[in-house]
């Protein structure tokens, strides 16, 4: 016969979960994606308290009251700072559980192919801290090559590039394992920093984060637009006098600055592909490339990689989810789930929350 608590501990939740540079992702096996919020924090400057996360210190963001400054933990999808990461992990992780303090957790993760062994263990100290049993970590390629639709059994390769916030990776998976991967700590938030400083040295206009990430999504995109002088109107901080301003700004104005960005995304890309072997180039010469994460959502990246690389290109469903998606499927197969993670890491196994 069972005693309750042992009875409690065999309620375990699957989370997967996508730290990322933007935003953390989690979800949990049964459930899909319970959490999707961004990777901030508001920090009290005077007590050094952290006084809100995610969407709460998102919405601080930019008017933060005298004492708060909002912060992101992860810079270039790398831990910058390791105490708030743990702590805002811990949150997320509370809240996306089922509920009940019994309830332990299993937890599989993704790395960025490049990630360095203090960047791990950074991860996967701030993951025990957490409260999360059992931890495995990923390759973010393969889980996002999974999410996307691609069979772990398929021998022929695939090739996936994701566009995240502070990095794109680049991997190139057969069989489920990856044969080649590169990455870059450069992604979708060079697009708003680009905004930002072409509006404050050309146009003479502070604007905020919200300001140029609506820019960006709503109004940019990665081909010449057909009616180039298609204006907007953006608001913030005159330079020059301090005071309330506004400007007008053209879709041709805009394009030339995501544009820039977007070529050296795609430069990247091509280069990648012109150093597979023979089989593996022949594979993707038949297929093409899938686009995941948020930088995918850019207007008519696909065209533009399109006609850069001169192969098919698609855009995964659900983008931005693609690396959770694949991170949580891993729990239907625990042979795989062993295979493709780095055991070696797993030092953490079996902590009790
Ligand atoms: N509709 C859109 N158009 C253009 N860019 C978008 C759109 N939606 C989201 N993005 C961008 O996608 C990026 C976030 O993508 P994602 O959530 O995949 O990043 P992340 O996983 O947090 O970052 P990383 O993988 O680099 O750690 C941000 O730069 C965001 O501005
Ligand atoms: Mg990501």
């Amino acid at each position: 016969m069972l005693k309750i608590s042992s009875l409690k501990k065999l309620v375990t939740d699957s989370m997967a979960i996508d730290l990322g540079t933007a935003s953390t992702i989690i979800a949990v096996k049964g459930r899909g994606v319970v959490l999707d919020e961004p990777s901030l924090v508001a920090i009290n400057e005077t007590t050094e308290e952290i006084v809100a996360y995610g969407q709460e210190a998102a919405d601080m963001a930019g008017r933060e009251g005298r004492d708060v400054v909002v912060k992101a933990p992860l810079i270039g999808g790398v831990v910058a700072d390791f105490e708030r990461t743990k702590k805002m992990l811990a949150h997320f992780v509370k809240k996306a559980k089922t509920g009940g303090s019994n309830i332990s957790i299993q937890a599989v993760m993704s790395l960025v192919s490049d990630v360095t062994h203090v960047e791990q263990r950074a991860l996967l100290n701030a993951a025990d801290d957490a409260g999360i049993g059992k931890v495995y970590m990923m390759e973010e390629g393969l889980a996002a090559a999974f999410g996307a639709g691609v069979l772990p059994t398929d021998k022929r390769a695939s090739a996936i590039v994701d566009i995240g916030a502070g990095t794109t990776n680049i991997a190139i998976v057969a069989k489920g394992s990856v044969v080649q991967s590169t990455s870059e700590r450069y992604g979708g938030n060079e697009i708003n920093e680009s905004l930002a400083t072409h509006l404050r040295r050309h146009r003479g206009l502070q604007v905020g984060e919200e300001t140029t990430e609506l820019l960006k999504t709503k109004f940019s995109s990665a081909y010449l637009p057909d009616d180039i002088s298609r204006s907007m109107e953006v608001r913030g901080r005159d330079v020059q006098t301090g005071s309330p301003a506004a400007v007008e700004v053209t879709a041709g104005e805009m394009y030339a600055i995501v544009e820039a960005i977007v070529r050296r995304i795609a430069i990247r890309v091509k280069d990648t592909l012109t150093e597979l072997r023979p089989e593996v180039a022949a594979d993707i010469y038949d297929r093409g490339v899938i686009l995941t994460g948020g930088g995918a959502l850019l207007e008519g990246i696909d065209q533009y990689m399109r006609s850069f690389i001169n192969l098919a290109v698609t855009v995964a469903d659900e983008p931005r989810y693609a690396t959770v998606n694949g991170l949580v499927k891993m729990f239907d197969d625990q042979k795989l789930l062993e295979r493709v993670t780095l055991n070696e890491l797993s030092v953490l196994q079996n902590a009790e929350i």
